[in-house]
């Protein structure tokens, strides 16, 4: 079976579960991700927002022009990689995913990352990161890469690079944090260069 038909698959089972269900009755798309099923590099960002609710993709609004800047400036292409959130319904009125949102959506995300089996996973911001690097601080450990052994729900372990950045969003308007984003971004290329 080819890799985005394994990925169509855990799209049919967030459904079927209906996971988050007061989540999903205000939202008009599950939005599972954008891009290249074969990826190096998975970015994961937090949930999608009113842009990315109407068009059924992750990052098309203000948040993910940056995004696609930044991929460019990196001399990529969101092709080239893979893009998805932990939550994959918007929350209403953009608030933070609950912790217990995050957490059904979890096992989902973990079989995309096996399906995808990347050799990077960049984290956008502290809600990602929390599930790969629970203990750190974002403001310490940003634009470093990891490897770090993640336990799944099923207690599986698979080891990854994960390598933390700021949420776009975040950086966006404000200049210090934008000009950091962007620097530690054009590092994500060099991490996986000569990895298998
Ligand atoms: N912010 C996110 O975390 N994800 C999106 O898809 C859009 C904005």
């Amino acid at each position: 079976m080819d890799t985005q038909t394994e990925l169509d698959k855990i799209k049919q089972a967030i459904l079927a579960a209906d996971v988050t269900p007061e989540l999903s009755v205000q939202a008009l798309n599950l939005v599972m991700g954008d891009g290249n099923p074969n990826a190096d590099i998975v970015f994961i960002g937090e949930a999608p927002g009113k842009n990315e609710d109407e068009q059924g993709l992750p990052f098309v609004g203000a948040a993910g022009k940056f995004l696609n800047e930044m991929l460019a400036a990196a001399g990529l292409d969101r092709s080239d990689v893979y893009i998805t959130n932990i939550v994959k319904y918007r929350p209403p009125n953009n608030r933070d995913p609950l912790p217990e949102e995050k957490q059904a959506f979890w096992p989902y995300l973990a079989r995309q990352l096996e399906i995808i089996d990347p050799k990077a996973i960049v984290t956008l911001g502290r809600h990602s990161m929390e599930f790969f690097l629970p203990d750190a601080r974002i403001s310490q450990i940003h634009g470093h890469a990891v490897r770090k052994k993640v336990k799944y729900h099923d207690g599986k372990e698979h080891e990854w690079l994960i390598v933390p950045l700021y949420h776009p969003a975040a950086a966006l308007y404000n200049g210090g944090l934008r000009q950091t984003l962007i620097d530690d971004f054009l590092k994500v290329p060099e991490f996986i260069k000569g990895l298998k």
